[in-house]
């Protein structure tokens, strides 16, 4: 028996194009000899086509398992999980917990550091805050960052380099949060390592990103195509060993299950590494890192997407013998 893997793909956020990239690698990796693929389309207004996934236990009996291919706000960041969970049914990637707490950089940040784990210095304000823009200006060395706490693809965050930049850098974060973070800029490399597992998570081996811009903002991500990558990164072994064993710290630290992408800053004057931040649905377009890292540490894609599957029924059917009330 084939097993009928429902595809959800689109969505409300502002990766939705990236999203219709990524199911579009997704299906083309699952073997037809052994899946039958149910498209879910979510429009841009929110709209499902041809049908909605129901949020009834065995409200939908057309699925075995699903496959979230969405990016961002109402898809990584536990929303849709949470309709999975009411559902009753088998999902690729993180649980509810995970994706809601690593959607939010600064909650994602605060775990981290209870265990111990490194990342930047930062503040943060809420929007009610930012009125006083010349004070938070006084507690800074530039340059820093300015992020809103729940985005993704570079959306809303700006290279601050001065007071004069901070006040409109703050109003465009808030613009798309009520949670803003100002973090110390890392003069440096940037790196980012695949992790995949459940009980016993494994990292890839990791890549560079080399930017093109002044940093890898959402015109470098999606629209230049000038970025550069390198895979594996050009790191000592130590080196790699140790960002290697952060990323899966990491990944523990929010209690993450099936995948994720770790993204980590190294400072050049210091050689120290910094987590920088935790995609629990990272991009599988034909040009994603996720993807890549794993074909280059040998589990090509459609090895990757099996895996992934055995991944959710596995801690689909661990759960199956708990109880939910007395
Ligand atoms: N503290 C920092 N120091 C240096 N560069 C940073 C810092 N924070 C973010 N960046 C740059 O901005 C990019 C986007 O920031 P990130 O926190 O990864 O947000 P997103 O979730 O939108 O990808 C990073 O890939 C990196 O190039
Ligand atoms: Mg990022």
């Amino acid at each position: 028996m084939k097993k009928r893997v429902a595809v959800i793909y689109g969505g409300r956020s502002g990766e939705h194009e990236v999203s219709l990239r990524s199911a579009q690698s997704i299906i083309d990796a699952l073997d037809p000899e052994k899946y039958k693929v149910l498209h879910y389309l979510i429009s841009k207004e929110g709209k499902w086509s041809p049908r909605p996934i129901v949020p009834e236990p065995h409200g939908n009996p057309e699925i075995d398992v699903v496959f979230p291919a969405l990016h961002g706000t109402f898809g990584e960041d536990g929303t849709l999980q949470g309709l999975l969970e009411l559902a009753g049914l088998p999902y690729v990637g993180a649980g509810v917990l995970a994706s809601s707490v690593s959607m939010d950089k600064e909650v994602m940040k605060r775990l981290a550091k209870e265990r111990g784990l490194p990342v930047v210095d930062y503040l943060v304000f809420s929007s009610a805050e930012l009125k006083d823009s010349d004070g938070i200006c006084s507690k800074f060395e530039f340059p820093v960052f300015v992020k809103p706490a729940n985005m993704g693809s570079s959306v809303g965050i700006s290279k601050v380099h001065n007071c004069a930049e901070l006040k409109s850098a703050l109003e465009l974060a808030a613009s798309f949060d009520r949670k803003i973070i100002v973090e110390r800029g890392i003069v440096g490399r940037e790196f980012e390592c695949a992790v995949l597992g459940n009980e016993d998570p494994r990292a890839s081996v990791p890549c560079e990103i080399l930017p093109s811009r002044e940093f890898y903002d959402y015109d470098d991500k999606y629209l230049l195509e000038k970025a550069g990558t390198v895979i594996p990164a050009n790191l000592s072994a130590e080196q790699t060993a140790e960002l290697q064993q952060l990323a899966v710290e990491c990944y523990r630290a929010v209690e993450c299950e099936g995948m994720a992408r770790v993204d980590f800053l190294l400072e050049t004057a210091t050689n120290r590494l910094f987590i920088n931040e935790i995609n629990t649905l990272p991009g599988f377009t034909s040009i994603s890192m996720y993807p890549k890292m794993w074909e280059h540490s040998g589990l090509p894609m459609p090895k990757l997407v099996d895996r992934l599957i055995e991944l959710a029924l596995e801690r689909h059917a661990a759960k199956q013998h708990l109880r939910y009330s007395k």
